[in-house]
Order: structure tokens, then sequence, then C-alpha cells
């Protein structure tokens, strides 16, 4: 059964993913498993970008012939003479007898290498800037040594802008349909692993990815076909971003990763510590590890991703516990550097660890350890905890942490001064519809178009949008009547259906509803990722759809305030004392409303109440 599928007209994608291999090169765990990517071009001559790995070997000689078509290969471009991507050329010369093989001649002699073919009057070496003449195509070669082999090169289709890259713009994970990048959460379900994939495959070549950078630079790409993972056509500029801060061995996030090695849970428990105290000195990224029990190349990848390091290890047979001290060697492996790091060791006789972990981080490039090693003798002290804060202070001052200081002076009027719109979000999953009222919701971007939404956590429309990736905002005009606010803001999703007995049932193409009436415009975002913002999630999501609706003034909460919403009805006596919230009109009885009360209807807190 074939199963490729088309990038363009004349350009299918037919690779394959593998969900059993459990080790990615015999050593990288991917629970999520690996795509080994393959594409067929079919222009006057019919030309094919790299093989597969043996393991999908079925999949990808049906999906091959399937888009052929019935026609002969003419040419087979071989990027990478790396096995995933190359174990099936024999196989396929075989099969095709009349194919050439188009490649550069440091992978022409791995080729000979790895098999036993005779290719003479079949190859067609290539170096920089050579071109190769298709038909309505024409692809010109460029070399990326080390990217991740020597003899690594990418292809260039001047014609369409696709840059064929190699394993550069790679990741872990299986393709489930979705081939694009576009197609998926990638922030959100695929970042984590395109970083692991990165520092651990290539993170050692930054320059050399530099190199590849700076060429790539001074073409127009329009599409990226990587040899792992999902095809880039959109967005462009997110992932290439993330490649250079990678490559330059820069953080991607300000914060503290904490690793320990611990063989009792001493060494961990103080590792805790630390955490703790960090966060009490307003750290909000931090990630605690034990070395134990993740792999090394998931701690590399967190390594990569922050600031500031705290590394703590017991001693064992003299020298650091095993499971640090792989990881100390992974990262000089993997050229970590410029980074700033706090050692806690740990010893019951003779606590030697700080001494090697120091040892080997002075082998690594800019790495600056802050004060002296945190020693421990079998398990911390609390007379030692005016050290550790010590230690945790000189990591958060490089950090420039500021503390927060919010003045007495809060008046909460002021923020009813910035202009605020009215909307109703709408989600889908499975067969539930649901909506609710926001009030944030801005365009961010125009190319592509982006908006941001905030959203309550105490909103089922919340947890759905989470879940699904996608969402309709239906823009509210001044012709709202309350009753819209009624259906949507005033009740939960999760016990009642909130389009019961709704008047119109109109859905765009993500196939969630909209509001077609009392509103003037509807646009669908697709999430790109998300923030915490404690009480709410901020979604930053690409508009997918949009629909102009009519002109009319689009309703602002000022509005709202002032000419929809109901005015509070008699004001309570000393007898009868109420609490009116002054967003949605909740009528609270009682003499006294709790500090922790939140509003049924609206979510806001005790602030938003006034007492009459
Ligand atoms: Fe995906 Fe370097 O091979």
């Amino acid at each position: 059964m074939q199963n490729y599928r088309k990038i363009t007209d004349s350009l299918l994608y037919i690779g394959a993913s593998d969900r059993r291999l459990a080790l990615f090169e015999n050593i990288y765990p991917i629970p999520r498993g690996v795509s080994y990517n393959s594409y067929l071009l079919m222009d006057e001559k019919t030309v094919l970008l790299d093989t597969a790995d043996a393991a999908v070997s079925e999949q990808f000689f049906q999906n091959l012939a399937a888009g052929l078509q019935g026609r002969s290969l003419d040419y087979v471009v071989v990027n990478h003479m790396e096995p995933d991507h190359c174990a099936l050329l024999e196989d396929l010369l075989l099969r095709h007898p009349a194919a050439m093989v188009v490649t550069n001649a440091k992978a022409a002699a791995m080729i000979g290498q790895f098999f036993n073919l005779d290719l003479q009057g079949r190859l067609l070496t290539v170096k920089e800037g050579d071109t190769l003449c298709t038909g309505r195509h024409t692809l010109t070669f460029v070399m990326a040594p080390m990217v991740h082999w020597p003899e690594a090169m990418v292809t260039y289709d001047i014609t369409d802008k696709t840059l064929f890259s190699a394993d550069a713009f790679g990741t872990f994970g299986a393709l489930n349909g979705n081939i694009f990048a576009d197609e998926v959460n990638f922030d959100r379900d695929w970042l984590d692993d395109a970083r692991r994939y990165f520092i651990n495959i290539v993170g050692k070549y930054g320059v050399q990815v530099q190199a590849l950078l700076k060429k790539a630079a001074t073409i127009e790409i329009g599409t990226i076909c990587p040899l792992h993972g999902p095809i880039w056509r959109q967005d462009l500029d997110y992932f290439i971003g993330k490649y250079d801060t990678w490559s330059q061995y820069l953080p991607e996030q300000k914060g503290v990763v904490v690793i320990y090695a611990s063989i009792y849970g001493h060494t961990a428990a103080a590792a805790e510590k630390m955490a703790a105290l960090l966060a009490d000195r307003g750290v909000k990224n931090i990630a605690l590890y034990d070395a134990s029990h993740t792999h090394p190349s998931q701690l590399v990848s967190e390594c990569f991703r922050f600031s500031h390091a705290v590394f703590a290890a017991s001693t064992y047979n003299s020298g650091i516990f095993t499971p640090m001290e792989t990881l100390l060697l992974d990262l000089k492996a993997h050229n970590w550097q410029n980074r700033t790091v706090a050692l806690i060791d740990n010893g019951t006789w003779a606590a030697q660890s700080g001494k090697h972990m120091r040892a080997l981080l002075e082998q690594m490039k800019d790495i600056t350890v802050v004060s002296d090693t945190l020693s421990l003798k079998s398990a911390m002290k609390e007379s030692q905890t005016s050290a550790m804060e010590a230690l945790c202070d000189s990591l958060v001052d490089d950090l420039h942490v500021q503390p927060m200081k919010v003045s007495d002076n809060i008046n909460k009027e002021a923020a009813f001064k910035l202009d605020y719109g009215l909307y109703v979000l709408t989600a889908r999953e499975g067969t539930k519809d649901n909506g609710c009222v926001i009030n944030v919701c801005q365009q961010v971007t125009d190319t592509p178009q982006k908006i941001i939404v905030t959203v309550n956590k105490g909103n089922y429309t919340h947890d759905m949008i989470m879940r699904t990736g996608r969402f309709n905002v239906s823009v509210l005009t001044e012709h709202a009547p309350f009753k819209i606010f009624e259906r949507f803001g005033f009740q939960s999703g999760r016990d009642t259906e909130k389009f019961a007995n709704c008047e119109f049932n109109v859905r765009t193409t993500n196939g969630i509803r909209y509001i077609p009436k009392y509103t003037n415009a509807c646009i669908s975002g697709l999430v790109l990722s998300t923030v915490d913002l404690g009480t709410h999630t901020l979604f930053i999501a690409q508009i997918t759809e949009s629909i102009l609706i009519n002109n009319e003034p689009s309703l602002t909460y000022a509005y709202y305030r002032e000419h929809i919403k109901p005015k509070p009805a008699v004001a309570g006596t000393d007898a009868s004392p109420r609490w009116v919230c002054e967003v949605c009109g909740y009528v609270y009885e009682g003499a006294e409303l709790p500090d922790d009360f939140i509003c049924p209807w609206c979510k806001h807190g005790k602030a938003d109440f006034i007492k009459q």
C-alpha cells in the first residue's frame, strides 16, 4: 500500500516512519519514533533525493513505485551517506538499472566503503555550485561538511526555492500523517525532540552549522525538506532562529537546570533544597533532573536550553558518581560552552567529586563556575544552609533576576483605561462544541498573521484549546445583547451545552462553530505556542482563516460596561449585605466575601467585587 503525500504538483514525500526502534543510532531513546524522509521530484527527468533506513524498506519501495507511476528513475541524489538514509542504495540501483547516482566525491568514496557497487558509468560527481537541469527544475548542490558527516551536502531546487537540507532542520519523532510543520503544534509537541536531535546529532559542529546557515542566508528558501521530521513551508525563520541559537551555543532560555547524581538520596535532597532556594529568589524557569533516571541525551539537551546549571554529585570510587561523569563527558563531547555553573559535591569520608567536576568543566570553553563548591559530608546539615544560600545568591546575581517590587499605589481603575474588546472564543473537541467570552485578543504579526488570546484556566474552552490547538474568535459588535454574555460567559461548558437551542449553526474550515450574528468578523487560529500566566494561558496562534461579516463597530469593554451590562439592582442594606461583581454583575449575598472567592460567572476575584 503506497503512502506518499504531495508537497507540490511535482514533488512527493515518499519517506516512512519507524515506531519500533528503541534507540536511534543505537544510543538515543526515541519513544516517539523517527521518520526517514525521502523525496521524489517528477520532472522531465525523475529524481530521488536520498533513500531511507533499511527498517522501512518495504514502505519506501512501495511509495517510490507508486510515485513513479510506471516511469523509470533517472537520478538518485545522495546528500548524506549515513545508513539511515543510504541503506537502500544498492537495492535501489538493482531495481532501477538506468538510474544515475548524483553525489560529491567524498560521498562516492563512502559508497565504495559501504557497498560492493560498480558505479562505472552511473556516477555524476558534483561539487559546490554545480547544477543539474531536470526539465522545468534546476538543482544546485551546496557542501555542508560535518552536518553531520564530512561528505554531507544539501540540494537546492532553484526553480521552486526548495532546500533539501539533509540532517539539518531534522528532528526525532515519527510523522503521523501530518508531514508539514504547519500541520502540527511544533513548539508544543516537537521542539523538545528537535532540540534533543540537534544537540546530540550535530551539536558538536556548531561552527559548521553556522557556515551552512550563512550560505542559506544568501538564497531565498520557500520550503525546507529535511531527512527527519516535519517539512517547513511556513514560519521558516522560527526554526532557522533556533538553529542559529543552538549552533552559537547561546542559551535558549534564562533559567537554571539542576541535575543531581545521588546514591542514597542525600545529594538529591540538597539539589531539591537548592532548587527551592532559587525559586524563593524569583527564578521562574527551573528544571530538576536525576541523572540516574533521565537519559544523558535529554540532560545534554536541557543543559543547552538553559543559561545556568547546578551539578550535584556524590563521590564514587574517589571520582564522580558515574551518571554525572557520563553527563559531563557528554557535554564536553558536544562542545557545551558559554554557561554559568554552581557545584555541590558529597562524600562520607573524602568528597572528591567537586574537584573532578570542576576539572572537567575547565576543559570546556567559557564555563564559569561561581563560588566554591558546596561540600557535604554524607548529608546536608542545617548549619550549611547559609553556605547554600550564598551559592544560590551567586547564581542568581549572575542571572540578574530583578526582585519584583509591587507598590502599594495600585488603583485598579487605572487598568480599566486600557482598551479591551470582547470576543466569543469557540473550540471543538470530538463532538463537543463550546465557547467562552474573552477580552484579550490582538494581532501581533502580519507576515504570517499571528494573534494572541488569553483565557482563564477555569474555562472549559481553555482546556479544549490546550488539547486541540485550534480555536475561533468571533468579534462582538456594539449590537451584542446581554444574552450573548449569559450564554457564553455565565455558565460552564463542563455541565452545559452552550450552543443548545442556538439559532445559528455555522462552522469555519477547521470545523469549529462561530457566531455569525452580533459580530463583525471571525478569525480562526492554530496554536503555535503557549505562555503560562498563572491564572490564564496566553495562546500565540497563526491565523488560518478569517471572515469579514460586516463593518459594524467592534464592542469595547468600556461600551459593554456602560451600555450592555445590566446596572446592579438596588443597593443592599446592612441587614442584607451583598457583593456585586464589577465585571459581570454576579451578586454574592453575605456579610463578608471570602478572600479566595472567584466569580462563578466570569472567574474574576474578590478585587472586582464591590460591597453594596
Ligand atoms: Fe540522519 Fe546523519 O543521518
